[in-house]
């Protein structure tokens, strides 16, 4: 009875893929997660009208998300400053978005703070979140 030789090959596995399953994101996993984050902080969970209604408001500064993602993002924006070509926000229509945890805090912390000051709130990013699947 040699099985257990292979117990560390099946722990690296199992732990490898663990590792691997925490950095591959989806937009469903992400929002997940910011749903939890919401809940615990006692919002309750994303909503996508809010999402939209967030999206298009200013928030007492100049820009709103729209300013560089457009009104509807299923399509291309254009930054607001610069002109640069911003891909479509809507992961249906750009597959690549909401897959990056680390792009995804960036850009939220980044942008939360041109338009809001401040950083978006959980709930706020589940707002956008499920707004933005919701786009078919
Ligand atoms: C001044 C222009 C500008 C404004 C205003 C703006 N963004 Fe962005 N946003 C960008 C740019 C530039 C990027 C990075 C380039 C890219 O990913 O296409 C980006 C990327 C993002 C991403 C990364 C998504 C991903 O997975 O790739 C998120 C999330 C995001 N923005 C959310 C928001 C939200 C929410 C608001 C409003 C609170 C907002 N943005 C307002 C310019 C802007």
């Amino acid at each position: 009875m040699q099985w257990f030789r292979f117990l560390p090959v099946a722990a690296a596995l199992a732990l490898g893929f663990g590792v691997s399953a925490a950095i591959a994101e989806t937009p469903a996993s992400l929002l997940e997660r910011f749903n939890a984050e919401a809940r615990s902080a006692g919002e309750g969970a994303g909503n996508p009208a809010r999402g939209q209604e967030f999206f298009n408001q200013t928030h007492g500064n100049e820009w709103k998300c729209a300013a560089c993602h457009g009104a509807v993002p299923t399509g291309k924006g254009e930054h607001a400053v610069t002109h640069k070509v911003i891909e479509p926000m809507a992961p249906a229509f750009n597959p690549q978005r909401f897959t990056d945890t680390a792009k995804v805090d960036k850009w939220f912390r980044r942008n939360c703070k041109d338009v809001l000051s401040r950083e978006c709130t959980a709930r706020e990013k589940a707002d956008v979140l499920a707004w933005l699947i919701s786009l078919k």
